[in-house]
């Protein structure tokens, strides 16, 4: 015992000593605040993507380039925490309550954009940054209205009226204006009337609208966002819409159509950089990978593996863009949740394999079998989906059958392509003994990541109170930001108190 004792003491003095070294020693070393100093912040959001697919991706990309087991991923070497993120109505929360409780700092109810638990409009970090005299971005691979994009600079009921947030995103019906400068993303029909084939019920043409007014510039495909120097040449506002709706996955989408996650952030710090050169504020950047949680939904291995990876790879730009840059520059990365509760049972290299084979998602060819108009359906399932597509080669009738099971025959071809497209990447997730738990979000916690180029916005990041190393809520980020900035939330409450939150 007396030997132990004095052990004891000695460890936990010791750690004690770097706790004190590393945090609240910091508070001690005074920083000057009171400059307003230029910055940017540059927040990721990979949506869905909890621990394990960190895992997940970082074994894929060793396998699949033959790298040593300790090359890690852009991320890895800048985990500072985790984030907890239960919901005002539930343990798990959705897209919108998580970026409501990112943006504005307020817990709410899954399906709530940045307004309250009764439904009171609430000033969000992308608005009240713009007041401060920001530039804001948004660049996301799903529908720029969708609920991650939205809740930094729109408020709504329910984040299905998307019709109504993307008015509020070009700032026609925002008591502020415009708030995001720079939005570059999917989901072009909720600029498109259904008159014309999009789903705007009103059947208005935003996109005609923003032009002949004069307030944006917009781009519509591949060719028009390469016209722009990778955004050096662009003029803001500028709205880039590359899909009708979300992207395809990184797995099935034609480069030669669809600039990347990568091209379109790298289009995003050009412009926004040369946008406030001359500025006395710098940017706020919010870069989603969407659809990382799309692939959990659909438990499809193969394509949440390729978007990790791609969302790694836009951290790695930003990494590099912040080591270049001489404007202070603080990045954080994190999830609003993991999506699918993905398990990881590979035991070796080799169960990549069936992984590496797939050269579709599950929901891509779910929807070649909704097409398939021939008279040979478990032909076409044999060949087309499981051979061509998964690349598998030893597979049953009874798998075959099991695909062919959810079309039916019965009422016209009515097809169960959501579950089909479950059915179809469960057969490369079993071979991979990669099981998922959920086809929903789960309430696992979420990494956080972060770095700065400057100093004192390193202290401030990785103070365990105001900061964000440690464990945190997800309301704490926005605890962070004030303690960079001169925001007032609150004050931005006020403002906005008349948008319009519904139809
Ligand atoms: C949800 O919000 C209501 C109203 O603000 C509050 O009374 C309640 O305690 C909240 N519930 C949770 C679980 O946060
Ligand atoms: C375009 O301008 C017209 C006329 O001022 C206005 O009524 C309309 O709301 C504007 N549209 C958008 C999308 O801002
Ligand atoms: C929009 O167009 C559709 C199809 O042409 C029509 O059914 C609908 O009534 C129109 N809605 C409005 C608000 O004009
Ligand atoms: C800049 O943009 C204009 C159109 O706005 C285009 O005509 C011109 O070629 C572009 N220049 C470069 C260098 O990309
Ligand atoms: C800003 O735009 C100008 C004119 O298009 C271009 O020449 C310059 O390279 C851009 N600067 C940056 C920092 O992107
Ligand atoms: C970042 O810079 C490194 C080293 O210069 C380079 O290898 C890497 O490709 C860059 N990453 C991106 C995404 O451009
Ligand atoms: C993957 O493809 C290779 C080459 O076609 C094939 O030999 C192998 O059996 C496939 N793996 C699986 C699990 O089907
Ligand atoms: C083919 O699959 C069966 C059962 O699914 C398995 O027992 C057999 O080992 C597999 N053969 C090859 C060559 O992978
Ligand atoms: C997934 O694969 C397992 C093992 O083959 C099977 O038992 C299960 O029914 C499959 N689930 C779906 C949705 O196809
Ligand atoms: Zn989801």
């Amino acid at each position: 015992m007396a030997f132990i004792f004095p052990r004891l003491i000695n460890i936990s003095t010791l750690a004690l000593a770097v706790y004190l070294y590393l945090f609240t020693n910091v508070e001690a070393i005074p920083v000057d605040n009171s400059q307003p100093k230029k910055k940017n912040i540059i927040f990721l959001v990979g949506d869905g993507f909890g621990p394990s697919g960190v895992n997940l991706a970082r074994n894929y990309r060793q396998v699949e380039q033959g790298l040593s087991r300790r090359d890690l991923l852009n991320l890895d070497g800048h985990l500072i925490g985790t984030q907890r993120h239960s919901s005002n109505s539930s343990y798990i929360t959705d897209s919108a309550a998580a970026g409501t409780a990112l943006a504005t700092g307020k817990k709410t109810v899954n399906g709530y954009i940045s307004v309250d638990p009764e439904q009171n409009p609430v000033g969000a970090i992308g608005e009240a940054l713009k007041l401060q005299g920001y530039a804001v971005g948004l660049v996301v691979t799903t529908s720029v209205g969708d609920a991650t994009p939205s809740v930094w600079a729109a408020h709504s009921r329910t984040r299905r009226d998307q019709d109504l947030i993307v008015e509020q995103l070009v700032g026609e019906i925002h008591p502020l204006g415009h708030i995001p400068d720079l939005i570059l993303g999917g989901g072009r029909d909720w600029f498109i009337g259904v008159n014309d084939g999009g789903k705007r019920p009103d059947n208005r043409s935003l996109i005609e609208e923003v032009q002949n007014n004069g307030t944006w510039t917009y781009v519509g495909d591949r060719e028009g966002f390469d016209s722009y120097d990778e955004g050096r040449n662009a003029t803001l506002p500028f709205l880039g819409l590359f899909a009708e709706d979300n992207f395809p996955y990184r797995i099935d989408r034609d480069d030669a159509e669809y600039p990347s996650l990568v091209e379109q952030t790298q289009f995003a710090l050009n412009a926004l950089s040369n946008y406030t050169k001359d500025s006395d504020q710098g940017f706020f950047l919010m870069v989603e990978s969407s659809r990382i949680d799309h692939a959990g939904h659909e438990n499809c291995v193969q394509s949440h593996a390729l978007e990790a990876l791609e969302y790694d790879e836009v951290f790695g730009l930003v990494k590099n863009f912040t080591r270049e840059t001489d404007v202070d520059t603080v990045v954080i990365a994190t999830a609003d949740h993991e999506t699918g509760g993905l398990v990881l049972n590979l035991q070796g290299p080799r169960d990549f394999d069936p992984v590496f084979n797939a050269t579709h998602s599950g929901e891509y060819l779910a929807n070649e079998i909704a097409n398939y108009e021939g008279d040979d359906l478990l032909g076409f399932i044999r060949t087309t989906v499981i051979e061509e597509g998964l690349g598998l080669t030893n597979y049953t009738e009874e798998e075959v059958q099991r695909l062919a099971d959810y079309v039916d025959n019965n009422s016209e071809g009515i097809l169960y392509t959501t579950a089909l497209g479950v059915a179809i990447a469960n057969l490369t997730s079993s071979r991979a003994r990669v099981h998922w738990g959920s086809l929903q979000h789960t309430s696992v916690d979420v990494d956080l990541y972060g770095f700065s180029n400057a100093d004192y916005l390193t202290q401030k990041l990785l103070n365990v109170r105001t900061g964000l190393a440690g464990v945190h809520e997800n309301t704490d980020f926005s605890v962070f930001i004030k303690s960079i900035t001169d925001i007032d939330l609150d004050e931005v409450t006020e403002l906005i108190a008349d948008v319009p939150t519904r139809y």
